[in-house]
């Protein structure tokens, strides 16, 4: 089943025709450019006294996650809500999975209960691309295992043009544990789709070995990272998803790979300094930096939501019931 969500931008009219929403590796530059443009209209509705549009009235999302989450699960909850859908939350310690029921099963029973929209983050890469195969409900990935987070590097594209006014041609690095980061392959794509040029830095046991066949910029030196870059994105090490540390210590990656005020030094005097979260402050980070006045950390977080708003908007096919524009 395939969804086509219409979007009148002045004289041009573009179309969303994707089910689903699983990466950023298989959105062509002009979806990537829809998804942000719709983000753009939704934003204002989060500054209105009554925050909240039909747009999405009548409409069931689920948000289904296998993995803990701050960010990514509210925003989702919060923009389903600004849309006026109904949302239910489900963890797995809570639901029958704790009793053995397959991922399968529990969304065949969620569908048998006439939903419309799935958000799922799980451990394992591929499984929302699985369970979209099967399902009649159209599927967000919020994260799976090292493989995608496209609404995080969507936010990370959207934040970038709010604040620097264009992607292409910027500097952008990516600086940390790149090996195992989802947000990362997800940038990749987005930021080389857009016209960046990326760099990505990390310790040799943390850079997957061929990710200059992504067209990126590789270096173990985190000043050659720094010196000329627009964007610096840093990223924590995953522990959660290495069977051995892969560094000596946390305090030896500080010493070699963490931002400082003093390595800012040598910065362009406009850097910007981004984050997906959490932060693990003395590590990737010191509190100077994550808090300083170069970060817009957590205008990534306020810019999640209106990106959540879009991609939310766009996979459910509102028009065909509501025709209800965007933001109005
Ligand atoms: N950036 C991100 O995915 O944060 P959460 O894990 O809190 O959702």
């Amino acid at each position: 089943m395939s969804t086509t969500t219409t979007v009148e931008r002045g004289t041009q009219t573009m179309q969303w025709t994707k089910k689903d929403l699983l990466g950023l590796r298989e959105l062509s530059t002009e979806e990537i450019r829809l998804i942000l443009q719709t983000a753009e209209s939704f934003r204002e509705i989060s500054l209105r006294p009554i925050k909240k549009v039909p747009a999405l009235r009548g409409k069931t999302v689920v948000n289904l996650f296998f993995e803990p989450s701050t960010r990514t699960r509210t925003s989702f909850e919060l923009a389903a809500k600004r849309l006026s859908a109904d949302i239910v939350n489900i963890t797995p310690q809570s639901s029958s999975l704790s009793k053995g029921e397959t991922v399968l099963d529990t969304v065949r029973n969620l569908e048998a209960l006439k939903i419309d929209i799935l958000v799922i983050r799980h451990a394992a890469a591929g499984v929302p691309h699985l369970i979209a195969r099967q399902a009649n409900a159209a599927v967000i990935n919020a994260g799976d295992g090292a493989h995608e987070h496209p609404t995080q590097a969507l936010l990370d594209l959207f934040t970038i043009q709010e604040k620097k006014g264009r992607i292409e041609g910027l500097n952008v690095s990516i600086i940390g544990d790149i090996m195992h980061s989802r947000v990362a392959r997800s940038n990749i794509w987005g930021l080389t789709k857009l016209g960046a040029h990326v760099t990505v830095c990390a310790p040799p046991t943390l850079m997957p070995p061929q990710i200059d066949q992504l067209g990126v910029r590789v270096t173990y030196a985190l000043d050659e990272a720094i010196r000329g870059a627009d964007i610096l994105m840093l990223l924590r090490i995953q522990h959660e998803r290495q069977e051995t540390m892969l560094v000596p210590s946390l305090r030896e990656f500080r010493l070699r790979y963490g931002l400082t005020r003093e390595r800012l030094a040598i910065a362009k005097p406009d850097v910007l300094i981004m984050h997906p979260g959490p932060v693990n402050r003395g590590v990737e980070m010191d509190s100077s930096v994550a808090d300083g006045p170069f970060s817009v950390i957590l205008d990534q977080v306020t810019n999640g939501l209106a990106v959540r708003m879009a991609a939310l908007y766009l996979v459910s096919g509102a028009h065909k019931t509501d025709e209800e524009e965007p933001a109005t």
